[in-house]
């Protein structure tokens, strides 16, 4: 069955703006956790503008599926990847003044740097993923660098307006799994996914895992975290 991996940073987003305890991201990681998702996600960016040390710390020593930590490549964040030795790393581009990750990371013009960080990630145990565009440029790069995942960035087939737009999206995406999955990486896909449009994604067939925050978290305001992961596990069983 292809997996879902919850990402809780919205969880986070709500208690950052009071400033106060709740809620918890890792309250709501237990629901979705006993709803059925198959692992957890929070991005930890440098600004902490949701998640922060102590949730990562947490959720470490409390997710019991798998633990994925979304991060930018810096030296504070792969020291702290080695400290808290999640299941698994996803590379982001960062940028302070984005609302969220705009685009995918840009394997190419980073490949010396990715080389050595993932080296080390990997000698402590854990699974490298970097997120990026459906283009089989970045994808050979990941294989070079030694990622054992891409996480196909789906935003750009999230905008699109027309079926023909969507469409082309589609098939771009089907590229990038075809060409990742000859080389032997895994694929991950996400972003900007939503109970309305993961539909076709989840037809392509290839991908392992969704990693979706904002569409399930904002359903989880409204109908509970439980039920939103459920109905999300439905539409994943395609
Ligand atoms: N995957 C990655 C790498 C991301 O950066 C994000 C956003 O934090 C997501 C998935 C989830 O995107 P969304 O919140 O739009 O579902």
């Amino acid at each position: 069955m292809v997996k879902l991996g919850v990402n809780v940073d919205h969880i986070a987003t709500i208690r950052q703006a009071r400033g106060v305890d709740e809620p918890d991201p890792v309250a709501a990681a237990m629901l979705a956790e006993f709803a059925g998702a198959h692992g957890i996600t929070v991005h930890l960016r440098e600004d902490r503008r949701h998640i922060q040390d102590r949730d990562v710390e947490l959720l470490r020593k409390t997710v019991k599926t798998r633990l994925n930590l979304e991060m930018a490549l810096t030296d504070e964040m792969i020291a702290m990847a080695l400290k808290i030795l999640p299941d698994a790393v996803t590379l982001v581009p960062e940028g302070r003044h984005e609302l969220t990750t705009e685009g995918g990371l840009d394997v190419n013009l980073l490949r010396a740097t990715l080389k050595q960080k993932i080296v080390l990630l990997k000698q402590a145990g854990i699974v490298v993923s970097l997120f990026v565009e459906p283009d089989l440029e970045q994808i050979k790069t990941s294989y070079k660098v030694g990622a054992d995942y891409i996480e196909i960035h789906t935003g750009s087939y999230c905008e699109m307006r027309t079926d023909i737009d969507r469409r082309e999206q589609l098939r771009r995406i089907e590229l990038a799994i075809s060409a990742a999955g000859k080389l032997g990486l895994g694929v991950n896909a996400g972003h900007g996914l939503n109970y309305r449009n993961i539909g076709p994604v989840v037809a392509l067939k290839g991908i392992e895992e969704f990693n979706i925050g904002h569409s399930i978290v904002a359903r989880a305001a409204l109908v509970g975290m439980e039920r939103a992961v459920r109905e999300m596990l439905e539409l994943l069983k395609g």
